[in-house]
């Protein structure tokens, strides 16, 4: 093990997209873990939208990041050095160490992956923070029945392709809105979705729509907001579901947009939407993670690891992400 951390530190805050050079890359010595703390080299690191909203100045649900502190994340890789009694050295650990080569945790906040089940990056990924986020919002908040119409937008990300998946499982019919040919490709052909379209090319929503969901929408899972949600809305059913659980069309804007001004379908069709965090349902990750598993080990389930090789990469493959260059789950690998 070498004496020196590298690690990528916010500097500046962004108005808008962000830029490469609102990051810095530093060296720094690695941190001694203290009592019922262990030690993690990294090695894959996720990359998320939230991100964008802890390069901001004010707290939104959690505070953002002090200037010259290591940009936030969740991480996985080995536990060099272990003062907790539930971790050895050389188990695998998904922690929240950020965006740097090695990080100290908690181990009371530390999960401990089996790298028997899957790759240990699926812990970042359809086994972590973005399944969970995908099966509850979805079963939870959507519930779809069978025979329903699912539409999800960011459908070829992280969630959004786990939501479409889930819903067919659930015998739901997915319909996707995603941001290029080969996305929309990818989630009809290989991942099962009834129909999709590609919001970039379309310059009618409403008839796109239409043309996939002749019945109507039953649930919307919304990833993206903006004006696609508002082409969704006079489209719902009665009784329809929109879990909420991103608007990341609004992420780079200095002033929110207005909407949705389409409430008086909420009277008319009786809907019901409900904004939630993956961490609402804290108490019950073992049930989504097991559930998820399984449909992974009977290929019920597949997923796409969209992955950068190189710590330095981060704020490269980060603002990439943010302008949906990845498919699937997007991640740093920081070591082999
Ligand atoms: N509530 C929670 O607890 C929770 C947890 C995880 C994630 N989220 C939210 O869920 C959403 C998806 O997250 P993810 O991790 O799965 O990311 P992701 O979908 O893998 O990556 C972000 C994607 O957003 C799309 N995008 C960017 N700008 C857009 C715009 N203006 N309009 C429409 N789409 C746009 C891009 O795809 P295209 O090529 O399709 O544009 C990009 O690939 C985000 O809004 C995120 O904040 C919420």
């Amino acid at each position: 093990m070498t004496d020196t951390n590298q690690r990528i530190v916010l500097a500046a805050r962004p108005t808008g997209l962000p830029s490469e050079t609102d990051f810095r890359v530093e060296e720094a010595p690695i941190t001694e873990p203290g009592a019922e703390e262990i030690l993690v080299r990294t090695q894959y690191l996720s990359l998320d939208p939230y991100m964008r909203g802890r390069m901001n100045e004010g707290a939104s649900y959690a505070p953002g990041v002090t200037l010259g502190e290591v940009m936030v994340g969740g991480t996985v890789g080995e536990v060099v050095t272990s003062r907790h009694a539930g971790f050895t050295e050389g188990d695998i650990a998904q922690v929240h160490s950020g965006r740097q080569a090695y990080g100290v945790s908690s181990g009371d906040e530390a999960r401990k992956v089996d790298p028997a089940l899957a790759p240990i990056s699926t812990s970042l990924g359809v086994l972590g923070m973005p399944g969970i986020t995908a099966y509850f919002g979805l079963l939870d908040i959507g519930r779809p029945g069978a025979g329903e119409t699912v539409v999800v937008s960011g459908a070829a990300g992280a969630v959004g392709s786990l939501v479409g998946q889930i819903a067919q499982i659930k015998g739901s019919r997915a319909v996707g809105i995603a941001g290029s040919d080969a996305k929309v490709s990818w989630i009809t052909d290989q991942l099962g979705f009834s129909g999709a379209f590609n919001y970039k090319t379309s310059n009618d929503y409403g008839a796109a729509l239409r043309r996939f969901c002749a019945d109507g929408i039953d649930v919307y899972f919304d990833n993206v907001g903006g004006a696609i949600s508002d082409a969704v809305l006079p489209q719902m059913n009665i009784g329809g579901r929109i879990p909420v659980c991103g608007q990341i069309s609004q992420y780079n804007l200095d002033v929110a947009e207005m909407g949705p001004r389409q409430t008086w379908h909420f009277i008319v069709k009786r809907l019901t939407m409900r904004g939630f965090l993956a961490f609402d349902f804290a108490e019950r990750y073992d049930e989504a993670l097991q559930e998820l598993a399984g449909w992974l080990q009977d290929g019920r389930l597949v997923y796409k690891e969209d992955i950068v090789v190189g710590l330095e990469q981060a704020p490269a493959a980060f603002i990439g992400m943010l302008s949906g260059d990845n498919t699937g789950k997007r991640l740093i690998q920081v070591t082999e």
